[in-house]
């Protein structure tokens, strides 16, 4: 977990650790699998990635979550790194797979971009991404998964279709498991409003789990990268000895 100066700083670090990911994914297996969440926060990350020197023809970009709207919607995930990143690297078009939303049934469509998922993650039991960008929300959900939502007990499926009870309803969401067996699941949270459910992330106070905290406790390797207001006072810098801070 590291708190920095501020959400430019974020960017960067968050570009760095992702840079360091995607040449050691490269390296071993010849290729990075990296799945993009949504809102406002992954903006300046997407801009330093659209600038830095990465292996993108090596590189399979999915989508943590998606609204359920056309992929030129204002509200879509897709749209926004399509306009931030996507067309400004020289990934090949056929590496790029957004979560599918047109048939009008969200369950259907789920279930198809967990059919290609099962695909390109042929003989696993769970979906192994080399990186998952997550957000948070003020009430603690990450990806697509709403607090007290029937998500959050899902032990089978990689794809889920969930309702939002904020913005766009119908959503599209890795589930729990699929998420947690990334190489890194890298949480980023910039502004005061995201400072309670951080600390929820962590467990403070004791009391139902957030989705974020069930994603955070779960990873196989998680980073929170926070800017100073959703930290919570934590200076700037590698934020050590969390346990007394957040006594
Ligand atoms: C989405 C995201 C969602 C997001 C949080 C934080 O589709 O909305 O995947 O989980 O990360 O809501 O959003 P902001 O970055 O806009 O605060």
């Amino acid at each position: 977990m590291e708190s920095l100066a501020d959400a430019a700083a974020v960017a960067s670090r968050a570009c760095e650790l992702w840079r360091r990911q995607a040449r050691a994914s490269v390296a071993a297996r010849g290729v990075f699998r990296a799945a993009l969440s949504g809102g406002r926060t992954p903006a300046l990350l997407f801009e330093r990635l659209a600038a830095a020197a990465l292996p993108w023809k090596s590189t399979e970009l999915f989508w943590v979550d998606e609204r359920y709207v056309p992929h030129g919607h204002a509200e879509s995930n897709f749209a926004l790194a399509r306009e931030l990143l996507l067309g400004r690297v020289p990934i090949p078009e056929a590496q790029v797979h957004p979560m599918p939303t047109g048939s009008g049934e969200p369950a259907r469509d789920a279930a198809a971009y967990e059919a290609l998922l099962r695909t390109v993650f042929a003989g696993r039991s769970w979906p192994g991404f080399d990186l998952c960008l997550l957000g948070l929300g003020e009430d603690g959900h990450t990806a697509s998964l709403f607090p007290g939502g029937p998500e959050l007990v899902e032990k089978r499926r990689w794809v889920l279709a969930t309702r939002s009870p904020k913005g766009v309803a119908d959503r599209l969401s890795l589930s729990i498991p699929a998420l947690v067996r990334s190489g890194l699941c890298l949480f980023l949270a910039c502004g005061t409003e995201k400072s309670a459910a951080f600390k929820a992330a962590l467990g403070r106070p004791a009391g139902p789990a957030s989705p974020a905290r069930l994603v955070w406790s779960a990873a196989a390797r998680g980073v929170f990268l926070l800017d100073k207001q959703a930290a919570g006072g934590i200076p700037p810098g590698q934020g050590a000895g969390w346990a007394g801070f957040l006594s």
